[in-house]
């Protein structure tokens, strides 16, 4: 497929942050991408160029693709990833590249009469076959950068089990978020409520556990079995300051962080996974942990910015049971499906997931069916965080 222009516009996110939309045309159609942003980003992951120096990348790969035949994805990524020439992706923008990568998908995608995931699907899973409903990971309660609140820790999640279909899921966790705001206006004296970032509710908690204990409250009374648990993101690289963890009005060494998180675990018992639970350079302390809490299961992102070779490196240590895949960590499609392949393999658990500051394209969807992954990470069934909600009942619910 020829390529013929790249142009880049500026649009908000769901934070009203500037971010861009990509649009590619080739000479068999045009297609487009929206590309999210983060507030607790990892450190190694893909460059986000602001949209003024986007526009510039955009044009300078427009001057070194265009006229040029590129028959798959992976061609094009190559390219894409010599024409920038560096790790981090720092003179094209990871976010450039992406949307470039990404639309230039649903052109493949649009001129073969197929959906984003198949296309997906075809050149990099070829060996998969069914499309089991992922597990949903919605973040209910909001903290960390992603709120105005004492909680140090960024995301409470219910990780929702589907049942037969994703729209039944759905309707359970949109009840499951009504009840907790209700639960929460009565505990908490009249508009100290608020939303987050990721749609999940904000307010000054007793300390860091006690919306791990609300939401098992909420959970023992619409699920007795273990079907749906519960889940954190520390995102622990946010409050790692000068070698300790800040965690409310506590400063805690490593391994005080990590007895911590043991008596959650203990007296929470339905908290299965904790994302970034230690800074992101701190492989030693998640593989610590991991080895003596093999009931928990630690997921890296910050730790592995959806990067194949970090992801086999923190499993070889024995570091993680999960791993999170953003593809704007990324930053091309082949990066982002190479890195579920390699953690597939590994036997991770893999969540794809949105980021903090989204848009309506809900194209993280289609990773995570074209691959069959274990999870995708959404937020909660509200407001800009619905987008990806409604695209998971289009493309799994067939009635
Ligand atoms: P971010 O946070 O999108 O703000 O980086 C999401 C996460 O840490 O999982
Ligand atoms: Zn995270």
């Amino acid at each position: 497929m020829k390529i013929l222009d790249i142009r880049i516009r500026e649009r908000e996110d769901s934070r009203g942050a500037p971010t861009i939309v990509v649009f590619v045309t080739t000479k068999g159609g045009a297609g487009e991408a929206s590309i999210p942003s983060g507030k607790s980003t990892g450190m190694r992951e893909a460059k986000t160029l602001a949209p003024k120096d986007a526009v510039n990348a955009g044009a300078q790969i427009a001057a070194a693709l265009a006229g040029h035949d590129f028959s798959n994805n992976r061609a094009l990524d190559k390219t894409l990833i010599a024409l920038d020439g560096t790790p981090l992706k720092k003179n094209l923008g990871g976010n450039v590249m992406l949307g470039v990568s990404l639309a230039f998908a649903r052109v493949r995608a649009a001129a073969e009469g197929k959906a984003l995931w198949e296309i997906l699907r075809a050149e990099y899973f070829p060996d998969l076959a069914a499309t089991p409903i992922p597990r949903i990971f919605a973040n209910l309660v909001n903290g960390g950068v992603h709120a105005k609140s004492n909680l140090s820790l960024q995301e409470y999640l219910v990780v929702a089990k589907p049942y037969l279909s994703v729209s039944d899921v759905i309707a359970g966790l949109k009840k499951l978020y009504a009840i907790l705001g209700k639960m929460l206006a009565e505990k908490f004296p009249s508009a100290s409520v608020g939303i987050g970032d990721e749609g999940g509710y904000v307010a000054d908690f007793r300390d860091d556990r006690e919306p791990l204990e609300i939401l098992t409250k909420l959970l023992r009374v619409s699920h007795s079995d273990d079907s749906w648990f519960l889940g954190l993101d520390a995102a622990a690289s946010t409050f790692f300051k000068n070698g300790s963890y800040r965690l409310g009005n506590e400063t805690l060494t490593a391994a005080e962080l990590a007895t911590r998180y043991a008596s959650y675990a203990k007296t929470v018992p339905l908290l299965k996974t904790i994302e970034d639970p230690f800074a992101e350079d701190s492989l030693d302390d998640f593989a610590a942990f991991q080895k003596a809490h093999p009931e928990l299961r630690l997921i890296g992102d910050d730790l592995t910015v959806s990067n194949a070779a970090a992801i086999t490196a923190a499993t070889a240590r024995g570091a993680i049971k999960g791993v999170i895949v953003k593809p704007n960590q990324a930053g091309t499609v082949t990066e982002t499906c190479d890195a579920i392949t390699a953690a597939t393999a590994h036997g991770l658990d893999v969540i794809v997931s949105h980021r903090s500051g989204e848009t309506p394209d809900p194209f993280l969807v289609h990773f995570a069916k074209a691959g069959n992954v274990y999870g995708v990470k959404i937020g909660a069934p509200i407001a800009h965080r619905l987008p990806r909600y409604e695209e998971l009942v289009r493309i799994y619910d067939t009635c």
